[in-house]
């Protein structure tokens, strides 16, 4: 890929997250992010993606460390709104492959329970959701 394409899919997962972080108060009542679950299992075609949502999880925990709460969620493929939803043929490629799909009612519910539930004990603990079924041969992950 060139470098251009590089920097668009990690620029606004880098600078973005860590501009947020610097420009908003500390005290804010929540503070949440959506990342993917390409963090956890490394889908091939998606390493830049994968890799900038695996900052999004480390930088929750190392702010978690520092007791400044961040949530955020792991999601698999949302379905009816959002990136997925405007790109059909990603979504049905994903959908072959074994992902679990995400409807708009469950995002705003996980959303929901990230806000009112933010932490368990473990303050480096991740909230995934969607990873679906591996499917031998035709999923293009591993975990
Ligand atoms: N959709 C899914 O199935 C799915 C699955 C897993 C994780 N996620 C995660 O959920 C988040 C949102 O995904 P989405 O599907 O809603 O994406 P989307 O429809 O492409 O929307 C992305 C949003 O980010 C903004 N944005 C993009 N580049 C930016 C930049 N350089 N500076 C400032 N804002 C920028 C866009 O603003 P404009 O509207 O102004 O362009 C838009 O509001 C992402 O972090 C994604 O990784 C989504």
């Amino acid at each position: 890929m060139t470098l251009e394409d590089y920097n668009a899919v990690m620029n606004p997962k880098v600078h973005g997250t860590w501009n947020l972080h610097n420009q908003l108060p500390e005290d804010m009542d929540f503070f949440l992010m959506l990342s993917s679950v390409s963090s956890i299992i490394r889908n091939a075609t998606q390493a830049v993606y994968a890799t900038g949502s695996t900052f999004m999880d480390a930088f929750a925990a190392y702010s978690n460390s520092l007791s400044l709460l961040k949530v955020e969620l792991d999601l698999g493929m949302v379905t009816d709104i959002g990136y997925l939803a405007d790109n059909k043929d990603l979504a049905q490629s994903m959908e072959r492959q074994g992902f679990e799909g995400t409807n708009e009612a469950k995002l705003t519910a996980l959303i929901q329970s990230a806000i009112v539930q933010p932490h368990t004990q473990d303050p480096v603990a991740q909230k995934v959701t969607g990873l679906g079924t591996w499917k031998p041969s035709v999923s293009l992950h591993s975990f």
